[in-house]
């Protein structure tokens, strides 16, 4: 204890840094992050284990950073188990352990990388908009940017190529930014954080904006983020977007004066705990973090962040610029012509991200830019036959084909720079309803609606439409913050009925009243999530709509031609903004269709609501807390209002029944949120069948052929068939409970006692979630085969045991797919090195 207080000064000292923690070598040691509670020092924790302490993992409180030479073991949780194991044998008695401070343990792995958001541009029409404007340039829209230009002493080389800031050939076409230069407002004392391969600091277009403190290099753990590989040049070109210079070189950002960092991740395979790191990087002194990269946009990828990336995210939104929250930026991703749409990715669709799509030129959308209902809004960038023109990697070096959503992202960054530089005490949360409310919707055929809550127009491709940086930087002059943030969740919703086919949708409904809103402090509607589980054979066949009270219909998921995907939804968190404004009182419906008609069915498992938005009573109001690996725990209660669920054909007006609120149990709102837990794992660049076989998640039939693989999964197997025989009472039942099981395996009980009694006593602090970004990647690779050696010579009692404490052979269900599939795409098995076995190269 006297260590503590010392501890506890250390880290104060060193909280706001990632330079602290020794640099990362993954090839000689394992790294593990661990919640420890506040009364245990981590070095007694490491003295215990044999770890060494690193340091605390600065991106979330609590959080530590302990590393040993590498095992093929997961030694933390290893030790967990044995006490546990101890303790139910009665070899060791209850007293307090070290080992009881642990809240959650991850063994750190090497996850691919993510993809870029930029493409390859279609090829310009022969010509470079430069020529385009000598010969087709609007001359008065020409002798007006000259003016521009000389009135605000711009003399950037390429600065009348930059179409996106001043548009000649189109008047209009531009993000209408010049009369707020004009102002004097150009970005001060704000910084942007781009979140890519690096950012050349040496660039002369950026060197003078650069800011090092809030910078590192995640992928080489150096403090420089400098561009290393032949095609690092993303960050750089969108760092140039947002705060190029004004000077000679190149052109200029849309916040010349801001400053700019860059944290560098997508050069290499990272692990959850350094992109955590990465990605609230110096959360006081970044403002905005520009993200244009995510999960792989091929149509088929579900995936969502892992725990520790959604607490850094929520604890950036919380604390970050002084408690106004940071700002994430996403680009919408460029899978559109695979099918793909935005809510399958749990960055964009998360409601602390604003999602930007792209327009071309032409106001256009571009074959690329993906539509989803969590999209906000839209900006240009590539197509139409031209690109974006901003700086490049080099000394003196402009491109002019950067493209896809990776440049629309950044110009948003810029212009937000300039809302934040006028108004620097918006919250997150403003910039959105900012957003919302001066978006300029424009003349292309799309499913423009006007939305019942703010009669604003809205559509799935283009958001609110297109960012004007006028309208919201005046907008946000005069802008009245908004209250605090509140919430209501409903209930989850127990469908369990098979989706009829084609045409004909499964419709569930949970009825919101007034009361139930005022318990939930909440006013009107911003954000709405809705959290789903559905078994199907295929999940591209199904597609999601969500009517709300008020009529608009919400398009949460659509099919996806390539998605052979055979787990279907599992606890994913779809998100909508389509519904803001809309008080939230009435019936939700969600409609789920099975859109093919063929012999891959499913079934709708449940169903659970949430409702984001203003509070009611400022003083009321309270944070969120922190998501947890093992929420969703009122999963577990079988409760007795199931859904009362109708087929309905399309269209989606159908009236269908609801549940009546008088049956519902008055549940405490605001109180006891659960976690929106994603499965994170994704079936994407391997094949189907690799995925089906290799996938934890598949737990019936489909697990068969693995079968014998490795000890583990035998192990697993074993377990499965003993929970069969032991509920196999009816096989649907047996569905249901298989589940939970499933969802209770991210947690072992012993632990999850711990955690009860501990975060009680916070105040029922195991709640929380990161909206449209939960993850269940909680636990992971564990038990390697030593552990399971010792289970295995007293497997029948100790797997029934675990099997009735709702544990045990689920618990590898937990274990994250990439590894699995690494496995097999690489055609070893690395026998339990697994844990740190990255899968590297696969998605370059
Ligand atoms: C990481 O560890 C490996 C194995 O010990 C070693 O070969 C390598 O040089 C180390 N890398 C760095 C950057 O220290
Ligand atoms: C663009 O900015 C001008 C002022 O420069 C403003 O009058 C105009 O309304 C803005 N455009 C839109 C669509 O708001
Ligand atoms: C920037 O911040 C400083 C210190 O907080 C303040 O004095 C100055 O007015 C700000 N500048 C702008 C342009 O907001
Ligand atoms: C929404 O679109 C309709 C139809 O195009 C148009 O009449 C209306 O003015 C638009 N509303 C707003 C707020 O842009």
């Amino acid at each position: 204890m006297r260590l503590l207080g010392f501890w506890r000064l250390l880290s104060v000292a060193t909280l706001a840094s990632a330079a602290h923690l020794p640099p990362r070598n993954y090839t000689s040691h394992d790294y593990y992050a661990v919640h420890l509670s506040p009364s245990t020092s981590p070095e007694e924790l490491a003295t215990h284990l044999g770890l060494t302490y690193d340091g605390p993992l600065s991106a979330i409180q609590d959080h530590h950073v302990f590393k040993a030479p590498k095992h093929q073991n997961d030694i933390v949780d290893d030790a967990v188990q044995e006490l546990k194991r101890r303790r139910r044998k009665r070899e060791v008695g209850g007293d307090f352990h070290v080992l009881d401070s642990i809240h959650f343990t991850q063994k750190q792995k090497l996850k691919p990388r993510h993809w870029k958001r930029g493409i390859i541009p279609e090829p310009p029409a022969g010509h470079t908009l430069r020529q385009n404007i000598a010969v087709h340039g609007n001359q008065e829209a020409v002798k007006t940017q000259q003016k521009i230009a000389s009135t605000l002493d711009i003399k950037d080389p390429i600065f009348n190529e930059q179409w996106h800031i001043f548009n000649t050939k189109t008047p209009g076409n531009d993000v209408n930014v010049t009369d707020i230069w004009m102002q004097g407002i150009t970005g001060k004392n704000v910084t942007a954080c781009i979140v890519d391969d690096g950012l050349d600091m040496d660039s002369r277009d950026l060197k003078d904006n650069f800011f090092a403190e809030g910078s590192y290099d995640f992928n080489d753990h150096v403090p420089l983020p400098k561009p290393q590989l032949s095609d690092d040049r993303h960050g750089t070109r969108c760092a140039g977007e947002v705060s190029a210079g004004r000077n000679d070189a190149c052109g200029v950002g849309l916040a010349y004066d801001s400053k700019i960092s860059g944290v560098r991740i997508l050069s290499g395979d990272i692990s959850d705990m350094d992109e955590a790191l990465a990605i609230n990087y110096k959360l006081q002194d970044n403002h905005i973090y520009s993200c244009s990269w995510g999960p792989p946009d091929d149509g088929k990828t579900m995936q969502a962040p892992g725990i520790l990336i959604t607490k850094a995210m929520v604890t950036a939104v919380q604390q970050g610029r002084g408690g106004k929250g940071s700002i994430y930026v996403f680009a919408a991703g460029n899978g559109a012509n695979n099918d793909d749409n935005c809510n399958f990715d749990g960055y964009t669709n998360s409601i602390y991200s604003i999602t930007v799509g792209a327009i071309d030129q032409n106001n256009q959308h571009p074959y690329y830019s993906e539509a989803c209902s969590a999209q906000l809004v839209v900006t240009y960038s590539s197509g139409g036959g031209e690109s974006i023109h901003t700086t490049d990697v080099g000394a003196n070096q402009c491109t002019s084909s950067h493209g896809g959503t990776s440049a629309a992202g950044p110009i948003a960054v810029g212009v937000y720079a300039l809302v934040l530089s006028a108004r620097p005490e918006l919250t997150w949360r403003d910039l959105q309803w900012l957003t919302v409310m001066t978006a300029v919707p424009f003349d292309q055929p799309s499913d423009w609606t006007k939305t019942p809550g703010m009669g604003r127009n809205f559509s799935h491709q283009f958001g609110y439409g297109k960012l004007d940086a006028y309208a919201i930087v005046e907008a946000a002059k005069t802008w009245k913050l908004v209250k605090p943030q509140a919430w209501f969740y409903s209930p989850w919703m127990h469908v369990n009925q098979a989706i009829p086919q084609g045409e004909k949708g499964l419709a569930s409904s949970f009825e919101v009243t007034e009361q139930m809103l005022k318990d939930a402090n909440l006013e009107r509607v911003e954000h709405i999530t809705v959290t789903m589980n559905v078994k199907h054979q295929r999940r591209g066949d199904l597609s999601v709509e969500l009517k709300s009270p008020e009529g608009m219909i919400s398009h949460l998921a659509t099919a996806r031609r390539d998605d052979e995907d055979i787990r279907g939804y599992e606890d994913w968190t779809f998100m909508s903004v389509a519904h803001w404004g809309e008080k939230g009182v009435g019936k939700w419906t969600v409609i789920l269709k099975d859109t093919k008609v063929n012999e891959k069915t499913g079934t709708f498992t449940d169903w659970k609501l949430r409702l984001w938005g203003e509070s009611i009573d400022a003083s009321k109001s309270k944070l969120l807390p922190l998501p947890d690996a093992h929420d969703d725990d009122d999963h577990d209660v079988i409760d007795d209002h199931p859904a009362h669920t109708t087929s309905v054909n399309v269209p989606t007006g159908t009236p269908v029944s609801s549940v009546n609120p008088s049956d519902l149990p008055t549940r405490p709102v605001n109180q006891k949120p659960t976690n929106g837990a994603q499965t994170e794992p994704t079936a994407s660049a391997t094949s189907a069948a690799a995925s089906a076989t290799a996938s934890p998640d598949n737990f019936l039939p489909s697990i068969f052929p693995t079968f014998g693989v490795s000890k583990r999964t035998q192990i697993w197997i074993y377990g499965s068939i003993g929970l069969i025989l032991v509920f196999f009472a009816g096989l649907g039942t047996y569905f249901y409970l298989a589940r939970r099981k499933r969802l209770q395996s991210s947690r072992d009980n012993y632990e999850f006692e711990i955690l009860d009694e501990a975060e009680d006593d916070e105040g029922g602090a195991r709640t929380g979630m990161l909206a449209g970004a939960g993850a269940r990647s909680g636990r992971r690779a564990k038990r390697g085969g030593e552990l399971y050696d010792a289970f295995a010579g007293e497997s029948d009692e100790d797997l029934l045991s675990e099997s009735e404490d709702g544990d045990g052979p689920y618990r590898d269900r937990d274990e994250s797919p990439y590894d699995e599939k690494a496995h097999l795409a690489d055609g070893s098995d690395a026998g339990g090195s697994n844990a740190s076995g990255g899968s590297a190269g696969k998605r370059q």
